[in-house]
């Protein structure tokens, strides 16, 4: 498993803004959007793509095009959702599932409450959303139900991770192709399992 913080004063900016206690839902979510476009763009750096021959109105040259299956994007309900629309923008023609899970507040352990995407992913490029990594469970249940179904390449896309997070997914994940790109990796997780300093619950300042 590899890890990818971007590093970049946009990201800082808007991540900052999140942050605040003081941000109210409309701002919440438009912030998470363009967040999440800005990530997309880091994520998708490996993206598959094919050589083509096109012509333009001056001469025969070779270009570049998305390859076939498109990739697969897989928001994890419910925070996850408030990320759908910035990464599609980036990826208009990615086909798109859906995973709900949710975690238990008092032991932390996730399960999952809907599954709807694909039930053969061989071979498939999969982006997975959800904004906080926190103990790591969601993510490592989500991506091993990806890998299981056939995924050979799985990005999480979160817009924070927790240290202990990243540490069950590196353990979980040994050995397979799974990169976690992230605005940033923050201090520790609390004894509520919340991310420290973060930015609260994800999912209630986007929809609560
Ligand atoms: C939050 C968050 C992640 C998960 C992270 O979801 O959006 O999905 O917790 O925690 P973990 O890394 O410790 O597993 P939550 O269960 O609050 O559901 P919600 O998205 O419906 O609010």
């Amino acid at each position: 498993m590899r890890i990818h913080v971007v590093d970049h004063p946009l990201v800082a900016h808007k991540l900052s803004t999140l942050r605040d206690e003081r941000t109210d839902s409309p701002t919440f979510r438009r912030l998470t959007d363009e967040l999440v476009t800005l990530l997309a763009y880091e994520a998708t750096r490996d993206v598959r793509t094919d050589e083509v021959e096109i012509t333009t109105p001056v001469a025969v040259t070779t270009g570049t095009r998305l390859s076939y299956p498109r990739p697969l994007v897989v928001p994890i309900l419910r925070a996850g959702l408030g990320m759908l629309d910035g990464m599609t923008r980036l990826l208009p023609t990615a086909e798109v599932g859906f995973l709900g899970m949710v975690r238990n507040e008092e032991t932390l352990e996730a399960s999952t409450y809907a599954t709807r995407m694909p039930d053969d992913l061989s071979g498939r490029q999969v982006y997975v959303l959800d904004p906080m990594l926190a103990t790591g469970g969601t993510l490592v249940a989500a991506i091993k139900l990806l890998i299981e179904r056939g995924a050979t390449d799985v990005t999480a896309v979160v817009l924070l991770a927790a240290p202990e997070g990243v540490a069950v997914m590196e353990k979980e994940l040994a050995g397979l192709p799974v990169t976690v790109v992230t605005a940033a990796l923050d201090q520790r997780l609390n004894e509520h399992g919340y991310i420290v300093p973060g930015l609260g619950d994800a999912g209630d300042r986007l929809y609560g």
